[in-house]
């Protein structure tokens, strides 16, 4: 297993391109099940979920080929609809086939997603909206049978109890070609929900109210494919402000959508770092004390919870206490005990860490099994003095295309040791 090796080493200073964004690709690419014919989707980032999702999409017959950003898929209809825990278990946004599957084959068998390490993560949400758009659904050895007894779904008026991301985009999947109009009440609002919203209204679909919380959608009889380009991504772009931040740089993030980073730009600014659109950038700085600043992570527009691990990093060595509170996940806290090893002074009570800022974390070995966690402790590493390896980097290629290669230039001392 590989890991990075990190030395502190000083302000992060230069550019920095932002990929595409992985939680919209994912979704984006079930999509293509929805319609036979050549689908082309650029600007994917070329990550190990990507490539997990195209093995599971091959499983089913479809052909996916990737060349740098670039996939191409030819859909056709599948033998099976049929997601085996195998696939499943590397990568729980496989659970994104569901919908699409339903929609054009009446009936699916996917593998139960499972807990991941940052909590149960169930999908009842994705079921009940399934159940009520005359889907029949069984659970049975970790799988989850659909069959639409009329063999096509029906659209209902569905009020989701949570606003699901992946509930969300499964049950609008679900719902383009049922017969008549589908409502998402309490719909998920992120951004990579508006971008699926777009993408399937450019293959036929109508689909109105993506990215609020209202979503009507008219079944339509068929789908074309088509040629898109995914949205950046802003958790990319918000780990690598935070990395900006954290070192007292001055850093340009190349190619994001600012709208997508206000929640995040609104509390890095309360902590004292300057954050400033520049044409299709934004430009992150910080010198000398920051501020203690307390977050909530909430539902989009609020803070993201992915973006909760790096803020927490950034407020170990601000002056004063901060107070950050997670409401999406039951325990996504697995980066404080490593953090804590490197020095820092952080107290968990129930949903809520306490960090009272300290001057310098000290090098270590450390590890995490969240995506987000991980990088967390990248950042940790470049701040801290000595070295530190972070171990599994596995979890960090999930979701961050060549996070090394992306540092270095900025005057990271950054290297994967190849275990
Ligand atoms: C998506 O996960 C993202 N993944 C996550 O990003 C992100 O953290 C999360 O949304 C929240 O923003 C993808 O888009 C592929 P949820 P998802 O359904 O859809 C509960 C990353 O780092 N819930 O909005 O699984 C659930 O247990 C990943 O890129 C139910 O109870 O998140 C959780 O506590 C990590 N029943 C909360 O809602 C359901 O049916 C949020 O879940 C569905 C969800």
């Amino acid at each position: 297993m590989d890991s990075l090796r990190i030395q502190g080493s000083g302000p992060l200073r230069g550019s920095v391109p932002i990929s595409g964004a992985k939680n919209a690709a994912l979704p984006i690419l079930c999509a293509a099940l929805l319609a036979d014919g050549e689908h082309c989707f650029r600007n994917v980032p070329a990550l190990r979920d990507v490539r997990t999702m195209g093995r599971l999409l091959e499983t089913m017959g479809l052909s996916f080929s990737m060349e740098k950003n670039t996939v191409d898929i030819v859909g056709r209809p599948v033998g099976e609809p049929y997601a085996p825990y195998e696939l499943v278990k590397q990568m729980r946004a496989s659970v994104l086939v569901l919908g699409p599957l339903v929609a054009r084959y009446g009936r699916a068998k996917v593998s139960l997603p499972g807990g991941c390490a940052i909590g149960a993560r169930p999908i009842d949400q994705h079921l009940k909206g399934l159940e009520a758009m005359g889907a029949r659904v069984e659970l049975s050895a970790g799988y989850v049978n659909v069959e639409v007894p009329k063999g096509r779904l029906e659209g209902a008026e569905i009020v989701l109890d949570f606003p699901t991301v992946t509930g969300t985009e499964n049950l609008m999947s679900a719902a383009v070609l049922a017969k008549g109009r589908t409502t998402l009440v309490n719909a998920a609002r992120e951004p990579e929900v508006e971008e699926l919203g777009r993408l399937l209204n450019k293959m036929g679909a109508r689909v109105e109210g993506a990215g609020t919380d209202v979503i009507v959608i008219e079944g339509v009889e068929a789908l074309e494919p088509v040629d898109h380009a995914v949205i950046p991504d802003r958790i990319e772009a918000g780990t690598y402000m935070a990395a900006a931040a954290a070192t007292r740089g001055d850093v340009l993030l190349e190619g994001v959508t600012f709208d997508h980073l206000e929640a995040l730009a609104a509390k890095l600014r309360a902590a004292g770092v300057v954050v400033e659109r520049e044409g299709e950038g934004v430009r992150v700085a910080a010198s000398g004390e920051l501020r203690g600043t307390n977050v909530t992570t909430l539902p989009h527009p609020g803070f993201p919870t992915d973006m909760q691990a790096q803020f927490m990093v950034l407020m170990c060595t601000a002056t004063g206490r901060s107070a950050i509170t997670e409401t999406i996940f039951e325990n996504r806290f697995m980066h404080v005990p490593e953090l804590n090893r490197m020095g820092a002074i952080i107290d968990i009570n129930g949903r809520t860490a306490t960090v009272e800022g300290v001057p310098k974390l000290q090098g270590a070995s450390v590890m995490a099994t969240d995506l987000r966690a991980s990088a967390s402790l990248v950042i940790a590493g470049l701040i801290a003095e000595g070295t530190t390896n972070v171990l599994r980097v596995y979890h960090i290629d999930r979701g961050y295309e060549r996070i090394e290669d992306k540092l270095s230039p900025l005057g990271a001392n950054i290297v994967r040791v190849s275990e």
